[in-house]
């Protein structure tokens, strides 16, 4: 136990899962829990960064925490918990917001992407969110920290910020490497696929959610976009809606992109999109089941937050009385 590597990763609150959640992340979560000593946070904290609903976003939280455990993350094997209910994560946050500069900050793109998305509240919160992160990740002595693309900047951020505070304070954090999976890192909109899928998106049949029934997965693929080549052929810059499902397809299957394109050889778009519709069904087919019970069962996932808390506030405590030691604090 004591030699396995550290994995930490989150997921915000901010709710359904989509099957981009799924591949680029969360099927890594399940997939690293054997191996390694494995810490899951429900990022609500970072959640507040845009407006919410209360209501909503605790529904959310728990939404989050049953979708872990559902997709076959074992709360024996691995620490799951709320980011709020570990407090030493707020306070760890503020003081790298110390040590994080402005100019570092202001390249972040998903700061960019979202103040342009609510230009109405950009808060120091988003501003400052790649701090939190760092904190999260810092805070467990991370070796690895398995993630879609879009979060890659942020975790090199976290590096430059230990790498920083540990050459003012000698070695007080591990430095973490990001881990994003060669392929799914980057599933696309099923109609726009030249956009990241997301929580978020307001296109309609855009966004596969992983509580989606099995008439509306066969509706959103069937009508993804495609193209008018009628060939199943990876080819990004082209064929952008076919190549996202052809990555779809592979990810679940476990195959390569080139026996996707001989499976399909000769064949259209329709039986293509058959096939890719109906490997997300039966692959989400044990999720939602579990899904469902979780969900009615409220004691349940409390017991297990408040008990993936109490590990997690351990650990956390350990580096922050370290922190707190080397830069002064009393
Ligand atoms: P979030 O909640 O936006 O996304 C959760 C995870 O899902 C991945 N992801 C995708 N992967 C492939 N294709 C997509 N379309 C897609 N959309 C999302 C994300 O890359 C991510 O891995 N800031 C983080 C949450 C967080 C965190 C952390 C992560 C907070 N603290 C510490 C790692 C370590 C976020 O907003 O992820």
């Amino acid at each position: 136990m004591e030699d396995k590597k550290v994995i930490l990763s989150g997921i915000q609150a901010t709710g359904n899962l989509t099957l981009g959640n799924y591949i680029g992340a969360l099927k890594n979560f399940v997939r690293m829990q054997d191996e390694f000593d494995c810490n899951y946070m429900i990022a609500n904290m970072h959640a507040l960064t845009v407006r919410r609903d209360p209501a909503e976003l605790k529904e959310n939280t728990l939404k989050v925490l049953a979708t872990y455990i559902a997709a076959g993350i074992d709360p024996e094997k691995s620490t799951i918990f709320v980011q709020s209910q570990v407090r030493e994560h707020a306070e760890l946050g503020w003081v790298l917001d110390c040590y994080t500069y402005m100019g570092e900050l202001n390249r972040m793109t998903q700061f960019k992407d979202k103040s342009a998305k609510h230009a109405d509240n950009i808060n120091a919160g988003l501003y400052t969110y790649p701090s939190l992160m760092a904190g999260d990740i810092l805070l467990y002595q991370a070796d690895i920290v398995p993630t879609g693309e879009d979060q890659k900047q942020h975790v090199e951020l976290t590096r430059d910020i230990a790498e920083r505070f540990n050459k003012l304070y000698g070695d007080t954090f591990k430095i973490p490497e990001p881990y994003i999976p060669k392929a799914g890192a980057r599933i696309m909109g099923l109609q726009d696929p030249t956009s990241k899928m997301s929580k978020s998106s307001t296109i309609p049949n855009d966004t596969i959610l992983l509580v989606d029934t099995p008439e509306d997965i066969m509706k959103k693929v069937k009508k993804a976009v495609t193209d008018s080549e009628g060939v199943v052929k990876y080819d990004v810059a082209n064929k952008p809606g076919v190549s996202n499902l052809m990555t779809i397809y592979s990810v679940i299957n476990n195959i390569t992109l080139d026996d996707v394109e001989k499976e399909f050889e000769g064949k259209g778009y329709g039986d293509f999109k058959t096939a890719v519709a109906e490997a997300i069904v039966k692959e989400l087919e044990p999720f939602h089941k579990k899904y469902n019970e979780l969900m009615n069962n409220r004691e349940y996932l409390e017991k297990i937050y408040t008990e993936g808390a109490k590990k997690a506030s351990e650990k956390a405590s350990k580096t922050l009385r370290l922190v707190y030691e080397k830069v002064g604090l009393i």
